[in-house]
């Protein structure tokens, strides 16, 4: 049986804290995977990151064979198979996530050129530190021997939260609802979209009212990161690890049939969206790949929302492009 190397960057932080111990478990790969674990963060939190690693020791996991304790790039990414690119600042109370651009642009550069040193070439990365989208394409843009269909930001949270909102007020569960999409950026210009959605296989837009969708569930969506900081004084972790492991199963093992994922991936300009930005689309994966959905009819509201995450991401975009 092969082993798995599974790279997290961060691992001393909030969300790496949570990555690990699930990932170890096997709640990613199933537990008869065998994975050898590499922690990347920095010297200043080496110390941190050894604790973690002598806590993921002490769990005994069956399926865990090594981990690796580094803050050298490329030692984090050898031979690596899946990587979690979450090391980076979160934003505080007032803050935007693209105020961290500049901040935590130069990090995706260095890991990205490492990962195509290092990495296997079949690698998957999801990038998590925020801002996630323009962070995956700096990584993309750094590791030009790797299929860019192999990076992704990770829009599963906004997913998941999407699906947990319109559950509430449709009283029925999460698992009832189907073909939700999030479109664009992870940021308060992303559209959470209900208009192809079904909830117990009637069409969840005939369950609302347009003013609850335009004026509620889509604003709630948007702002849950900054909703979650008020009310934590620190940024979602547990379920943005869990969020984290959700994409990254989907995308190794397949998408739920009947139904679609949303995923930022290097846009090929399906929808009229600007090729080469990291979009969130609605896809569907199957044997290690995803594909886009096609041909969704979009009306004039959804067409002006998915121009104006666009617009954010090609502003991003002009703003890194010496890291490109
Ligand atoms: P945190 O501050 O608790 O942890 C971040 C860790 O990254 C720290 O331990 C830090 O030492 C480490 N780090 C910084 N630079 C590094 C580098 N160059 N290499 C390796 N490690 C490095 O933060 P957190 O709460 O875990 O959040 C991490 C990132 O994830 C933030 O940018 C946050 O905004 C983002 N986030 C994204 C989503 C999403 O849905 N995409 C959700 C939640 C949080
Ligand atoms: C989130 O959506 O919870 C994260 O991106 C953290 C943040 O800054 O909102």
């Amino acid at each position: 049986m092969s082993i798995k190397t599974i790279t997290i960057t961060g691992a001393a932080g909030q969300i790496g804290y949570q990555l690990a111990f699930r990932i170890a478990s096997g709640q990613l790969l199933g537990p008869r995977e065998k994975i050898n674990l590499k922690l990347l963060e920095i010297p200043v939190a080496l110390d941190a990151l050894n604790g973690v690693a002598m806590e993921l020791d002490d769990c005994a996991f069956p399926c865990l064979e090594t981990v690796t304790v580094t803050d050298n790039a490329s030692v984090a990414f050898q031979d690596c198979n899946y990587a979690f690119l979450v090391g980076a600042k979160p934003r505080g109370p007032g803050m935007e996530r693209s105020d961290l651009l500049i901040e935590n642009a130069g990090i995706f550069s260095v890991q990205g050129t490492a990962i195509n040193a290092n990495a296997n070439r079949n690698v998957k990365v999801l990038v998590i530190g925020n801002p996630a989208n323009t962070n995956a394409l700096i990584t993309m843009s750094n590791a030009p021997d790797i299929d860019p269909k192999s990076f992704s930001a990770m829009m599963r949270l906004d997913h998941n939260r999407a699906l947990a909102q319109l559950s509430t007020k449709t009283d029925s569960h999460v698992t009832s609802i189907k073909k939700l999409t999030i479109w664009g950026n992870h940021s308060t210009t992303q559209y959470p979209d209900i208009h192809h959605a079904t909830v117990k296989d009637q069409q969840a837009i005939d369950l609302v009212s347009l003013d609850w969708m335009k004026n509620t569930f889509i604003p709630n969506v948007q702002q849950r990161g900054a909703k979650i900081i008020q009310a934590r004084g620190l940024s979602s972790a547990a379920s943005a690890a869990s969020a984290a492991i959700d994409q990254l199963r989907d995308w190794t093992f397949g998408s739920a049939e009947n139904d679609w994922i949303s995923m930022a991936i290097p846009s090929d300009g399906s929808y009229g969206i600007s090729e080469g930005i990291i979009y969130s689309f609605p896809v569907i994966c199957s044997e290690e790949n995803y594909e886009i959905v096609q041909e969704l009819e979009m009306n004039e509201l959804s067409e002006s929302y998915l121009k104006a995450s666009e617009a954010e991401l090609l502003i991003e975009r002009k703003t890194v492009e010496h890291l490109l």
